[in-house]
Parts: structure tokens; sequence; C-alpha cells
């Protein structure tokens, strides 16, 4: 199991003064010097956070896995054939939301991805992964698509108002990354884990092959240094 870990919020803190600070590229390489196996970033329509030349300097700069997280939009395909990151993650966006709030609806979006956005990215040694909602529709979809990837959406987990559906959450998930599994596409898994919930979620889930985790990490690294909160993450995870 692998960490990556999403850098958009070192982006945010950079914009809200519009500074050259903090650098995405510098904590990328600090992520990756303290274990992280790899760097995720979303680059949104709006640019909120990560902008176009960070993506280039990311590139440039990371070692492991560079995971593009996108709309699968014709702008952000473009970018993507220019940057050839290793993994590409297509997620829903909507301009007027805080975070991404749910995995793709794959009965909707079949029919497009399979006649442009597929054989598009295709065309690129770029694996692909589809951020999902654990509902066996829609890996069933997935899996027609021939998708690499899925990255199963651990919101609902995450903000589970008790024990009873924190549970129903997890058995969800379990069974979706069983048959994701079973039709072998590689199961990743993010949104809103952190320190408390990284744990029971890996326990619970079989066949995980990489978290991607962002707000709850910068958001630790402000009191206990980005290194050590990674070093902390991974802990979890190897424990
Ligand atoms: N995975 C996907 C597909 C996401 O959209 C996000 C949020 O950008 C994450 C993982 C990371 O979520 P969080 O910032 O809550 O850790």
């Amino acid at each position: 199991m692998r960490l990556l870990v999403n850098i958009d919020h070192v982006a945010t803190l950079r914009n809200a003064r519009g500074e050259g600070y903090p650098n995405p590229v510098d904590a990328a390489k600090i992520c990756e010097q303290h274990g992280a196996s790899g760097i995720v970033f979303h680059l949104r329509g709006d640019r909120r956070h990560i902008k176009d030349e960070d993506v280039f300097a990311l590139k440039d700069a990371v070692t492991g896995t560079l995971d593009f997280e996108m709309a699968a939009t014709d702008e952000m395909i473009q970018i993507l054939a220019k940057v050839q990151p290793h993994l590409c993650t297509l997620v829903p966006e909507g301009r007027l939301e805080l975070t991404t709030e749910g995995g793709l609806n794959m009965k909707a979006v079949f029919e497009d991805f399979k006649s442009r956005v597929f054989p598009a990215i295709r065309k690129h040694p770029i694996e692909i992964s589809l951020f999902l909602d654990p509902n066996p529709e829609d890996i069933e979809l997935a899996h027609q698509l021939g998708t690499d990837a899925i990255e199963l959406h651990t919101g609902n987990y995450a903000n589970a108002a008790d024990d009873t559906l924190r549970k129903a959450e997890l058995d969800r998930l379990a069974k979706a990354a069983e048959l994701a599994h079973g039709f072998g596409i590689k199961v990743n898994g993010g949104h809103g884990l952190n320190q408390q919930n990284l744990k029971p979620f890996i326990d619970a889930v079989p066949h995980l092959n990489e978290v991607s985790i962002g707000h709850a990490l910068i958001s630790d690294a402000i009191f206990d240094g980005l290194g050590k909160t990674v070093e902390n993450y991974i802990k979890i995870i190897e424990r």
C-alpha cells in the first residue's frame, strides 16, 4: 500500500496572498524525501489552487508516481497529453463545489468516456483511474470501459455521523474493492482520510494499492512539519 500526497492545498495557501510561497513543488519534494510514493494534484477548470505552471514544474520534480486528477474536458486532456504523468484520475467537477463531492456517475458519462475520453487518453502511456462511489453498477461500467484503476470515494466513510453508518460504508467499500479486484482493476482510495480514520479504512478494505490524502495531511503539517507528517501517515499504513 502506497501513500500519494495531494499538494493542492499548498497552492491554496500560496494563492491566498498571491506570493510565490509556499511552493507546491518544494512540498512535493519533501513528501517524496520522507517516503511518499508519489504526488497528486488536481488542475481544476477554474485554476483555484494548482496552476498550469505548477503542473509542468511538478512533472520535472516528482520522481515517484505523478497522478493528474482532472475533469474529462478536452482542455484537460490536451494538457494531460503534454504532461505525460503516470496516472490520470478522472473526477466529476462542479464549479461551485468546495471539493470533489462524489464519484463519477458512470451511467451518465459512459458513452462520452467510451467514444471521446478513453480513446484520447489511450493514445498515451498513461494509466487511467476513475473516481467512483462504492456502487457495483459503477464498477461494472468502469470495467466495461477497460479502466486500469478505480479510486474509491471515501468521503461518505470519513463523514459518517456514527459508528453504524461508518461500518456500513466500510462494508460497501470492501465489497466494491473485491468486485474491482476480481475484474483485475487496481483499487485506490481517497477523500477525507486522516490520521484517525485511515487505519480502520485500510484494515477493512482489501486489495488497496494507493491512498491519496490531501487536506488533513497538509493541515497536520502546519503543526508537525510536512516531513514528519508524511512519516506519521506512512507509519499508520505500515502498522
Ligand atoms: N482523491 C480525489 C479524487 C480527490 O478529489 C481528493 C480531493 O482533491 C482527494 C483524493 C483528497 O482528498 P482530501 O483532500 O480530503 O484528502
